[in-house]
């Protein structure tokens, strides 16, 4: 209990009412997230206060630019463009941290852990490229580091993971965790808009940034499963060794094509232990956990299907649990405020009584290389309308081991098109395939090239 008696021996957390403790919070950006967060605690703070004891105070306010027009009313005094010196204010119980990218959010954070005042985060990109260093930095501080938002928006992700399966051997991760491009394969799945035309919709609507590639590209997708990946296996995983293919590939006829043969395409994160030796330490993981970003066909069978629009939903596999599967808003201002409000209140709990809890990660692993995965494809290639071209592109495909299940020819003349679905075969073999069909005078172009999951014909 020292740290409560020093937190209140400095009068840092002090009692107004009885029983309700007042936290004074230092928010350090007031964008999207951070502006609903402080008109939540605006509308709700006697009713948070009420159900948790806890009434929290927004002492400071960070901003780029403190003339900005805002839709919420954060008063004049508490703005500054100083991040860095909430992380330092004796004023500050608890840091917010919602400016978002590395620099000089990292900064904020380590500063304001080593200061010993919890933090709570949405930022996906700074835990998912240096979980371990600052786990270790809250771990030698015995303060709380908690990021429930940085995946997967309002749903409980980070918490069930880390707490409620934190004895469980889970087996794998696998969700839609980016809602651009989930709407935008709804959009070109259930109403036949075109991958140009989908993405337009998602800028107009505010989903889809004006440059959409973190999205369309799945670095998004990467960071968060690499987020997920080292809570469901204890080792560290950095964004950079996901292995990641997006969308922008994709075209209407693929997707229409997936939709006649029972699949639904989707971006998925998918992190899995391997069939390597069993593993009785973190350590011994390394090299047998995949962790990838890629658009799969989905059987319409599969609970992930039916998961529409901007919707993000993970399914959670383990050997005592069976199948988990939780669903809901992946992003937006209020639903993730919602998800930091919930760590701001536990990182305030535990802070009153002195305790922080603990996350464990083991050393950094490297996943399996990708060339060694197998699964079976989906590939459109466009070709010359002439005759011989089929038997050449097939025989590619048997002279890298890929043995195909079904062809068929869709469109004639210029809008030729072969459309092929594998058994299932190795990466490496399927990317050597795409190589050498790439440099045949007879094609014009290697298109879409999905991962079909189950049989073929399991969701049909
Ligand atoms: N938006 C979502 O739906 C969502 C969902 C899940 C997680 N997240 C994560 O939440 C975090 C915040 O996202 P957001 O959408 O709220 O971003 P945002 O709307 O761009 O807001 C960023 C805020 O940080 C401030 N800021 C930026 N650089 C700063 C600096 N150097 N010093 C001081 N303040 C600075 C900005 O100030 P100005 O207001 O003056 O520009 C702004 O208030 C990110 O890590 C994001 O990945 C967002």
């Amino acid at each position: 209990m020292a740290l409560r008696e020093t937190v209140e021996a400095e009068g840092v957390v002090q009692a107004t009412t009885p029983g309700v403790a007042v936290v004074r919070v230092g928010l350090v950006g007031a964008g999207n997230v951070g502006g609903a967060l402080f008109e939540l605690l605006e509308r709700e703070g006697d009713a948070v206060a009420a159900r948790t004891g806890l009434r929290f105070q927004v002492v400071r306010v960070a901003v780029s630019d403190v003339s900005r027009a805002r839709p919420v009313d954060i008063p004049a005094s508490i703005l500054t463009t100083d991040a860095l010196a909430i992380a330092c204010a004796e004023d500050v119980d608890v840091v917010v941290e919602l400016m978002g990218g590395l620099e000089p959010a990292r900064s904020v954070v380590i500063q304001a852990l080593r200061n010993h005042k919890p933090v709570v985060t949405a930022n996906k990109e700074l835990i998912s490229s240096e979980a371990a260093a600052l786990y270790a930095e809250a771990a030698r501080s015995g303060v709380d580091l908690l990021f429930e938002a940085s995946v997967g928006g309002a749903i409980p992700l980070v918490r069930p993971l880390r707490e409620s399966l934190a004895g469980e051997r889970v087996t794998r991760v696998m969700g839609i965790v980016n809602g651009t491009t989930n709407y935008i394969l709804t959009r070109m799945s259930e109403d036949g808009v075109s991958y140009a035309d989908a993405v337009k919709e998602a800028q107009s609507l505010g989903f889809a940034e004006r440059d959409p590639t973190a999205d369309v590209a799945g670095h998004d997708a990467a960071a968060k499963a690499a987020i997920l990946a080292t809570l469901a296996f204890g080792a560290e995983i950095s964004q950079s060794d996901v292995w990641r293919e997006g969308i922008a590939n994709l075209r209407q006829e693929d997707v229409a094509h997936a939709a006649r043969l029972g699949y639904e395409v989707k971006l998925l994160a998918i992190a899995e232990r391997g069939t390597g030796p069993s593993e009785s330490s973190p350590e011994a993981l390394d090299g047998n956990v995949s962790v990838r970003v890629h658009p799969a066909m989905v059987p319409r069978s599969h609970p992930l299907a039916a998961v529409r629009r901007a919707h993000n939903a993970v399914f959670i596999e383990g050997d005592s649990v069976g199948e988990l599967m939780l669903y809901g808003r992946g992003a937006g201002g209020a639903p993730t405020a919602a998800a930091v409000l919930g760590d701001l209140i536990d990182a305030s709990h535990n802070l009153l009584s002195g305790t922080c809890s603990r996350l464990a990660v083991g050393p950094r692993i490297s996943p399996q290389p990708a060339g060694e995965l197998w699964s079976a494809f989906y590939v459109s290639i466009d070709v010359m309308d002439r005759p011989g071209v089929l038997a050449t592109v097939a025989g590619v495909f048997g002279e890298h081991d890929v043995s195909i299940r079904s062809m068929e020819q869709m469109g004639l003349g210029e809008e030729a098109r072969l459309v092929f679905l594998t058994h299932s075969a190795k990466e490496a073999n399927m990317a050597e395939t795409l190589e050498s069909l790439a440099a045949l005078d007879s094609v014009k172009r290697v298109g879409a090239l999905l991962r079909v999951l189950g049989e073929v014909g399991d969701g049909a």
